[in-house]
């Protein structure tokens, strides 16, 4: 097994990561206590909240059970994200989560990140979105000063938004410009939505016409036809998960001969429900095809791991070994919306 130590030192990007899925338990504590607001309750301790054993139940029941901020699976992990981003409410408060995100990053040793954010889970900003932006921003900035790992942001639709509320968002952010947002993002629970592909794609063009990068959730909650319509309709450089093309070949032999990356997140996918064990999760075969694949943590804090955590766990699991690891880390930079100039200095 090759250990964390190397891992850490190996220069990487990491371009599937949610700001929401980031806020460690220190943070959340501050955060409840600066703003006067209860733990989730009646029984729960903080020790319910959050935790991995929170999202791997079968997903029967509405409610999780630290009093309804949660529950099992991917739509009980999104109300999670709601409640705990809800808790953010000043400038000060969003640039510190920033400032603690490339901090979490670089202890990984990620020299760069695109980080997806939603703000529709961060309920204290609706309305003022592009001011969430620009403190986040604000945040990542100083810790780009102080040598932290550098982050751009992309802004993500959630699915169950309609075309007019994406229309509008793209609108906003190309009058408005909010410092380090390169691409428009779509995350969320197809199951919830139904297909998004059509819905967005008047959304998407406009954001392709202002030179924002374009990256969308597929092949999670969605098969083989969503990671379809993300290319179709979207025109998605980057697929988020996409893990589920192993189960069409001519799509596999597209996302090849279109030079398309996944960002690929086993144990979220495990942690989730998706596949029962790392062991059965498709990497390896996504690999083997020659499909561009990039290794990620999608939400770290609530997954309870790091990057290189999950790396270490994907050379035992799988045997890749340091020409392989080498490889991933490359390919993260390659794949990354990192500026030119950037990406020569990582690589
Ligand atoms: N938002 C945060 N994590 C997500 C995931 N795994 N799928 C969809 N939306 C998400
Ligand atoms: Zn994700």
């Amino acid at each position: 097994r090759i250990d964390e130590q190397e891992i850490r030192l190996l220069p990487k990007a990491e371009v599937h990561v949610h700001l929401e899925g980031t806020f460690a338990l220190v943070d959340l504590l501050r955060l409840a206590k600066e703003n006067g607001v209860a733990l989730p309750g009646p029984a729960a301790t903080i020790f319910d909240i959050g935790t991995h054993d929170e999202f791997t139940k079968p997903e029967v029941t509405t409610g999780g059970t630290a009093g309804g901020v949660g529950g099992a699976g991917l739509s009980g992990f999104l109300r999670f994200l709601d409640w705990q981003c809800g808790l953010v409410r000043t400038p000060e408060q969003a640039a510190r989560i920033a400032y603690a995100f490339a901090a979490r990053q670089t202890a990984s040793g990620i020299r760069y990140s695109d980080v997806i954010v939603n703000p529709t889970h961060w309920n204290a900003w609706h309305g003022r979105e592009i001011e969430l932006m620009q403190a986040l921003a604000a945040g990542l900035d100083e810790a780009e000063q102080d040598g932290l790992c550098v982050t751009n942001m992309a802004y993500s639709l959630l699915r169950t938004q309609s075309a007019l509320e994406a229309e509008q968002i793209v609108d906003t952010l190309v009058g408005r410009r909010p410092p380090r947002v390169v691409a428009l993002s779509v995350d969320g629970d197809e199951k919830a939505s139904g297909p998004t592909g059509a819905k967005f794609r008047t959304a998407f063009r406009a954001a392709e016409a202002a030179g924002l990068h374009r990256t969308v959730h597929a092949g999670e909650s969605s098969g083989p036809e969503g990671i379809r319509e993300a290319l179709d309709h979207l025109h998605a450089e980057r697929i988020d998960h996409g893990v589920r093309a192993i189960e069409d070949d001519a799509l596999i032999r597209r996302l090849i001969d279109e030079s398309i990356p996944l960002g690929v997140c086993p144990r979220s996918n495990v942690t989730l429900g998706l596949y029962p064990d790392w062991e059965s999760h498709p990497l390896p075969r996504l690999v083997a095809a020659g499909v561009r694949v990039t290794l990620n943590t999608d939400d770290p804090a609530p997954l309870a791991c790091t990057l290189d955590e999950d790396w270490a766990v994907a050379s035992a699991v799988y045997g890749f070994g340091r020409p392989e690891l080498a490889r991933f880390a490359a390919e993260s930079i390659h794949a990354s919306f990192a500026d030119a100039d950037l990406k020569r200095d990582l690589l």
